[in-house]
């Protein structure tokens, strides 16, 4: 394979934002599946920087089913490997190549409890990361997001297609990342640029209309036709719509055949100016993981799954962020209709 070196520049400038240096431990971790451009760049723009490199690559496991998994941010490639867990978390720095990611593994606590770092690369085409590049007034505005998350009480979204969602915040738990990631034990995801909470038990009521242009980053389509879900304690209790994609919704919801299918994961918005929404029609579906629409500014991201606060797990996740919502805390808006106010734009 031939690495790109505009690309080794792009991905050892973004290291270097994560204070990756000269004589640092990094170790890039792989999978069967992984794309082999991101390890590949991954591994020169280290060496680049002087870190001492090596890379661990596992096997993909086999996907029992019932039905395809798609950007749960739950590996399961380490497999409570011990060996394995032992040398990454000897690490100063790691570059997780894995599909699904390391955001939410099992592993993930004891990857980081000696002070290891982990920058999950979003399992995109490379291309994503040459438009999406760094803002550098993100990690600010990232920040500045968290901080009104985590000081809220409510949060209310409210849409013209008849979106009215109430999440209670207390006692959840506030995450996002703007893409990089510098204090030891930390972790982020790249492409940044998200605000969000994983609510507690209990906490989230509603009624939620997707409407034409939101997207569903699980099937990699957008919605065509109107769904509406209303969801009483954390749970969707009723799916509705005319055409073919609220029986998809259904159906795949039904597949697990377990109550946690259908609770809220977590609820927040996109920061990411450079993240677009309409990019879906432009790639191949095993192209893309759909970071960027997970991201874009103004979006209001929902999902539905495993939830570690409210103590539920479920290996279906779908991703939903929606467009021309907006979004309040404790009756400030955040978003509204769409686009980020002023104070976080
Ligand atoms: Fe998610």
């Amino acid at each position: 394979m031939t690495v790109r070196w505009h690309r080794v520049e792009a991905f050892s400038d973004h290291f270097a934002r994560c204070a990756v240096a000269a004589g640092e431990t990094a170790v890039v971790l792989a999978e069967d599946d992984s794309r082999p451009e991101l390890v590949e760049t991954s591994v020169v723009a280290l060496q680049r920087l002087g870190a001492v490199v090596s890379t661990v690559v596992l096997p993909t496991p086999p996907n029992r089913g019932p039905v395809p998994i798609r950007s749960t941010g739950a590996s399961v490639v380490i497999a409570h490997n011990p060996a394995v867990v032992a040398g990454l978390k000897a690490a100063g720095f790691i570059v997780d190549c894995t599909v699904e990611g390391l955001l939410h593994a099992e592993e993930r606590p004891a990857l980081l409890a000696d002070g290891a770092r982990i920058l999950m690369l979003s399992n995109e085409h490379p291309e994503v990361f040459d438009r999406v590049g760094h803002d550098d007034g993100m990690g600010t505005r990232v920040a500045r997001g968290r901080e009104m998350l985590a000081a809220a009480s409510t949060m209310r979204v409210t849409s013209a297609a008849g979106t009215d969602l109430t999440v209670d915040l207390d006692g959840a738990v506030v995450a996002g990342s703007d893409g990089t990631v510098t204090a030891p034990g930390g972790i982020a995801h790249w492409p940044g640029g998200l605000v969000l909470c994983f609510p507690a038990a209990g906490s989230t009521s509603g009624t939620v209309v997707m409407a034409p242009g939101d997207a569903n980053l699980t099937f990699k389509e957008y919605v065509r036709s109107p769904v509406t879900c209303m969801l009483e304690a954390d749970h969707v209790v009723s799916v509705d719509g005319e055409g073919l994609d609220a029986e998809l919704f259904s159906s795949y919801l039904a597949a697990w055949e377990e109550p946690e299918a259908y609770a809220v994961s977590h609820v927040g918005w996109g920061m990411n100016h450079a993240c677009r929404w309409d990019v879906l029609p432009l790639y191949d579906k095993g192209d893309l993981n759909g970071t960027e629409l997970r991201a874009f500014a103004g979006n209001f991201l929902w999902s539905t799954g495993a939830n570690e606060v409210a103590g539920r797990y479920c290996r279906g996740h779908f991703d939903l962020p929606m467009r021309n919502c907006t979004v309040a805390l404790d009756g400030e808006p955040v978003v509204v209709e769409g686009v980020l106010v002023d104070e976080l734009a």
